[in-house]
């Protein structure tokens, strides 16, 4: 390796590059000539380094170019200064100059801080700044959540953090406060914020790798198709059922635009130290979602047979679904406004794709089509279009 002087500190250190946000923002990253490092942990079966040379690999079949390695760097945010070896600190002093933190526990519930998702979160936040002292890293990028506004209605500013509000799950709460710590960080020049709203599939492809929010009442829709014969399944039931209000609206984002317009505002200097909601200017209504529910398990997912010995019985699923209840509702509830002030001064050439009937049907298709994560899958491939669906995102 060669030394460089610390005037060439020209990496960004990325975390939660396994991640499917993190996939698409190294992807972009990549592209736009920015040399990434990566802090990633093991997996079960894979080493740091392997999981990121599949990850590379993985778009470079997809986009048919080469593209250049990020440095790999094995690392735990839950560990003191995330698991980081001195020479590892060293060696990002000296080639980086700022850090991008996405990683997170997406784990909903969990009131133990000694576990997820305050674990990774909070001491993890804590962990990842005491890396930013130690390299000096100058400028500070935070993926957080637009639902660091808790259960709060009408209008919520870029800049709003703790007001007063409620939360809907321990997960917001870990959030809020690891975007307080963040902002209070002493040590860098310069912190910025984003906070996409949720995050559905690829607007193209369908593609995704975690199966939430829109996903998992999907899942619950595509459950009831598969193992209960009850005949049709009705997406606005399945929502009745689960106290959905149909006159509520969510705030869903293409991981691709939220990836773009990140990375877009990452390298643009004017962008630094603001906070952006990279929320969709028109929200879906749940009206919308169960339509979506019952058309896509209608003509995706295989139907119970009643000569099948898997089949459940309505008990099975009323039983499942009480356990749950209270994650679907706390999903499904009215989003507020989300103001959207800095994103269309920074990135407002970059429009949201319309989250059109067709275009979610994609990305419905594409979850049912890899049983939500249970189908072995080595490779993000397109979904074969869906009959009438748009060919190419909107704008
Ligand atoms: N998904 C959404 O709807 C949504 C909405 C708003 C904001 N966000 C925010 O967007 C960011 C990315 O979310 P995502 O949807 O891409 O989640 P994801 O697919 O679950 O990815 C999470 C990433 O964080 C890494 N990570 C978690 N805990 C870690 C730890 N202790 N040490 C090292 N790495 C760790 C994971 O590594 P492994 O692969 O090793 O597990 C993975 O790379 C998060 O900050 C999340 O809060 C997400």
């Amino acid at each position: 390796m060669i030394d460089l002087p610390a005037a060439d500190r020209h990496h960004l250190l990325v975390t939660g590059a396994t991640g499917l946000l993190g996939s698409y923002l190294v992807r972009d990253l990549l592209l736009d000539g920015q040399p990434l490092a990566v802090v990633v942990r093991r997996s079960r079966r894979e080493s740091p380094e392997a999981r990121v040379e599949r990850l590379v690999a993985r778009w470079e079949h997809e986009l048919g170019k080469r593209l250049p390695r990020p440095r790999v760097f094995a690392g735990d945010l839950t560990k003191p200064r995330c698991g980081l070896a001195d020479a590892d600190l060293d060696w990002i002093g000296r080639h980086c100059s700022g850090l991008l933190h996405n990683a997170a526990s997406l784990s909903f519930r969990g009131s133990d801080r000694a576990a997820e998702p305050w674990l990774s979160n909070v001491t993890g936040v804590a962990n990842m700044l005491a890396v930013v002292r130690a390299a000096d890293l100058e400028h500070l990028h935070h993926v957080s959540t637009a639902y660091v506004c808790g259960l709060r209605i009408g209008t919520v500013a870029e800049d709003d953090l703790m007001v007063g509000q409620d939360f809907g799950n321990d997960y917001e709460r870990s959030k809020v406060e690891a975007e307080a710590m963040v902002r209070a960080a002493e040590g860098p020049a310069t912190t910025t914020i984003y906070r996409p709203s949720i995050i559905v599939g690829d607007s193209h492809t369908g593609f995704t790798s975690t199966y939430h929010g829109l996903f998992a009442v999907l899942r619950l829709g595509h459950t009831l198709q598969t193992k209960v014969a009850l005949g049709t399944t009705s997406g606005p039931a399945l929502l009745r059922l689960l106290g959905i209000d149909p006159a509520n609206h969510k705030n869903f984002v293409p991981v691709d635009w939220v990836s773009e317009v990140i990375a877009h505002c990452v390298q643009r200097p004017e962008a630094r130290g603001r906070t952006f909601h990279v929320t969709h200017p028109e929200p879906v209504s749940n009206v919308a979602i169960g339509t979506l529910v019952q058309e896509a398990v209608e003509r995706f997912s295989r139907a119970a047979s009643p000569d099948d010995p898997q089949r459940c019985d309505e008990q099975w699923f009323a039983d499942n679904l009480a356990a749950q209840l209270d994650v679907y509702r706390s999903y499904f509830r009215n989003d507020p406004t989300f103001d959207r002030t800095n994103t269309e001064a920074v990135a407002g050439h970059l429009p949201c794709p319309t989250l059109d009937h067709p275009r979610l049907m994609r990305m419905a298709r594409f979850a049912i089509d890899e049983d939500f994560g249970r189908a072995p899958r080595l490779s993000p491939r397109a979904v074969g279009a869906v009959p009438g669906a748009a060919s190419s995102p909107a704008g």
